[in-house]
């Protein structure tokens, strides 16, 4: 199977996520079919894709003819069965529940033809939890957008235990293919990739509030005005470049790298040692250190665009 053998989608659960789902393939030409329990979700779900259109449109994302065209690929129905015939590619957005999605992917597994792709939306769980019972081992996975999901660009495309490299490879060029950011995660583990990372900044967020460290207003202002505010430009990865930690003398590094991987992080060892091993090696993960005064620049040129646009004309 290759990406042109995709040519219908569908999309279970019109809720929060599945409408918006449901935009973004309808907006780059795929016809969509989506599914609910009772027309009334279907009827409001049509009502929040006009309105997310209509906001496309006033912002200048999209024309009105666009507009008009995605609200036209999308058809609802409340008959699983004939989503499951008419759909080579099926996103689920049901309610996050294990034995829910279970029933779901087994009754997909049976009424879909055998080439159809099913991923799950599922933002906590992963596919050993609910997709064991499924045939088509091969050509499940999940596909895991943060909300809005018609707005918010990226999207983790995760390997479950026997999700083929085919399905996966698929469904990582259909997300570029529809204008998302595909990110790819190679494992299977519990909240995937970015949900960590983010996780580890609210835990120890909620943490230094509880400890009375500082006001829930300071850390919020806090975090959105300093590396919150870089961010569109840097993550971690980046900022130890841009942030010349990499230029740093071996010992401050080490140093930097022993607390990155302390134990009360519960990392293994084995990858305490890479982490460690890494930033001993002194490299940048991207920046060319031939061109750091050129990354240098271009960063602080955007920042100062950002500095501009969100607080230098702000009353304080
Ligand atoms: N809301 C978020 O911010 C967010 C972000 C990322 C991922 N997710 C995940 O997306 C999924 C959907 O979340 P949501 O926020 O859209 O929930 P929601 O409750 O807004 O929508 C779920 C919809 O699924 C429908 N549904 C339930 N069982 C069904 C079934 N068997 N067949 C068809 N439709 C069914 C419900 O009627 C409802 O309309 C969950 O797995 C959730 O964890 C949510």
């Amino acid at each position: 199977m290759i990406l042109e053998d995709i040519k219908k989608v569908g999309v279970v659960g019109a809720g929060t996520m599945g409408y918006g789902i449901a935009i973004n393939f309808a907006l780059w030409g795929y016809p969509i079919i989506m599914s609910d329990i009772n027309d009334k979700i279907l009827q409001q779900s049509v009502k929040n894709i006009k309105s997310a259109m209509s906001l496309f449109v006033k912002e200048e994302l999209i024309t009105d003819e666009q507009a008009d065209d995605t609200i036209s690929r999308i058809a609802t129905t409340t008959d699983l069965a004939k989503l499951a015939i008419n759909s080579d590619f099926i996103t689920e957005a049901i309610i996050e529940k294990s034995t829910d999605k279970r029933k779901l992917f087994n009754q997909l597994d049976e009424l879909c033809p055998p080439h159809t792709i099913i991923v799950s939306n599922t933002s906590s769980l992963v596919l050993s939890d609910f997709g064991s019972d499924v045939n088509r081992q091969d050509k499940i996975g999940i596909t895991h957008y943060f909300a809005p999901p018609h707005i918010v660009p990226g999207v983790e495309v995760v390997k479950g235990p026997g999700t083929s490299d085919e399905t996966f490879d698929i469904t990582y060029s259909l997300l570029k293919k529809i204008r998302k950011i595909p990110i790819r995660v190679l494992k299977e583990l519990p909240g995937y990739l970015l949900n960590r990372i983010q996780g580890a900044m609210s835990r120890e967020a909620n943490r230094l509030w509880a400890e009375g460290v500082a006001t829930a207003e300071d850390i919020e202002l806090g975090v959105k005005s300093t590396f919150g505010f870089r961010m569109p430009h840097e993550g971690p990865m980046m900022h130890y470049d841009v942030a010349g930690i990499w230029k740093w003398p071996k010992d401050v590094r080490t140093a930097m790298s022993a607390r990155r991987s302390n134990p009360e992080s519960e990392i293994s060892a084995e990858a305490a040692q890479k982490i460690q091993q890494r930033m001993a090696e002194g490299k940048p993960w991207f920046v060319d250190p031939e061109r750091f005064d050129e990354a240098i620049e271009k960063r602080d040129t955007e920042y100062a665009r950002r500095l501009k646009d969100l607080y230098w004309t702000k009353e304080r």
